[in-house]
């Protein structure tokens, strides 16, 4: 996809609106360590540092309902700021329109300022052009480096560019080179894996990897959805009534892989390995079975291309990540050779850092759900509007 592409030589003295992807895993206060997102917002900060720029980072954490302390980005900045020079950097929680105008306008060369967590503002995800329009009052150029977020039609990624002039940074443009391969479909057998609990998004992206995958594997709640769809019962477990009926249409598709068997946690907290028939009333789904795990592997073992995104079991308990565990190994072993191996989304990369995997893949993406729709071929909002037309491209 040619999008416009940031000159970073040419922003010296410029006040550059950087659009980072801030939406980190942070626990107790303290960001994870080792977290792919965190690394490539300050790659681009540092890199925008160097050359005189006046930076004001801008992202969002979390999904807040208005404003809540709990998911303020003071502890990211901090965290970002401890990795700069000396005194080049700070955070600015005042969302005061002159203040913030003020602050910026009295930037220094190569000065950092981080903003507060948009999504505190209501017109950030109704993309108000208002809300958009203050933002760009506050610099010169506009760069969108949060690939993760673009999938998202909000006021930060997409009404911006109304009111700015706008182009992709380099964590996009690393991205879109390095998803590439498997957005074109280059290789086959071509194996993609799907879970995690953002159900909804992820069903409308599976439609499309469907239809240019040979295999597509699901886990997680989204397995659960199609559990649903065919009538089975899933006892307590989590899934989305409302993609029930999107579940069964796709039920069909000859690529589509449903587990055969799960683990499940019983009323009495223990937890078994079951097939789908045998859940009961009160079991919780938590983790694929090994016959499901087995399936996969045989799938992985001829792929040419895998792309992962989001566990297929419950992570944060060591009985429930055996079927997570175990694709990270496999795609591990099988990538970085004669298979192109994609793995992204924020708990599925954690876990491969857990598992100290990242460097064993060829890709290690920012996105989750901006990736799956990338890849899926779908159209994604706040890269289309950083599009060139094909006569004035230069990157
Ligand atoms: C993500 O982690 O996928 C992005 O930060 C988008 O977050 P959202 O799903 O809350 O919009």
């Amino acid at each position: 996809m040619h999008v416009r592409k940031i000159n970073v030589a040419a922003l010296s003295g410029k006040r550059v609106l950087l659009r980072s992807d801030l939406d980190l895993i942070v626990e107790h206060g303290i960001v994870t360590p080792g977290q792919v997102r965190f690394t490539a917002a300050l790659s681009t900060i540092k890199e925008l540092q160097a050359v005189g720029a006046r930076v004001i980072v801008i992202g969002h954490r979390g999904r807040p309902e208005g404003l809540d302390a709990s998911l303020s980005i003071e502890p990211i900045a901090k965290a970002l700021i401890a990795k700069l020079p000396k005194e080049t950097a700070q955070f600015v929680s005042m969302s005061n329109q002159k203040e913030l105008v003020a602050a910026t306008r009295a930037m220094a060369k190569g000065d950092v300022l981080i903003l507060e967590n948009l999504r505190f503002h209501p017109g950030e995800q109704k993309n108000d052009p208002v809300f958009a329009k203050q933002l760009a009052e506050l610099a010169d150029v506009y760069v969108n480096d949060a690939f993760g977020n673009c999938h998202r039609n909000h006021a930060s990624m997409t009404g911006i560019a109304l009111f700015l002039e706008s182009y992709a940074g380099p964590t996009v443009m690393r991205e879109l080179e390095a998803l590439e391969p498997v957005r074109s479909v280059q290789s086959h057998p071509y194996v993609a894996i799907v879970g995690g609990k953002k159900i909804s998004s992820k069903l409308h992206a599976l439609t499309a990897l469907l239809a240019g995958a040979d295999h597509v594997f699901v886990g997680g709640a989204i397995a659960t959805t199609f559990f649903v769809a065919q009538g089975l019962s899933v006892g307590a477990s989590l899934y989305e009534e409302s993609d029930v009926a999107l579940a069964a249409s796709l039920l069909q598709h000859s690529s589509l892989r449903l587990p055969v068997d799960v683990v499940v946690r019983g009323e009495d907290g223990t937890y078994r390995g079951i097939l789908l028939e045998a859940i009961q009333q009160t079991d919780v789904i938590v983790d694929l079975g090994p016959e499901s795990i087995s399936h996969m592997r045989s799938a992985i073992l001829k792929a040419k291309m895998i792309l992962w995104n989001g566990p297929v079991g419950i992570i944060e308990e060591v009985a429930s990540r055996v079927g997570s565990d175990a694709i990270a190994h496999m795609v591990a072993e099988c990538s970085r050779g004669s298979v192109y191996g994609v793995v992204g989304g924020g708990n599925t990369v954690g876990l491969l850092e857990q598992l100290g995997m990242t460097d064993f893949v060829d890709h290690v993406s920012t996105g989750g759900g901006a990736m799956l729709e990338y890849v899926g071929g779908q159209t994604v909002p706040a890269l289309e509007v950083l599009k060139l037309k094909e006569e004035t491209y230069v990157g």
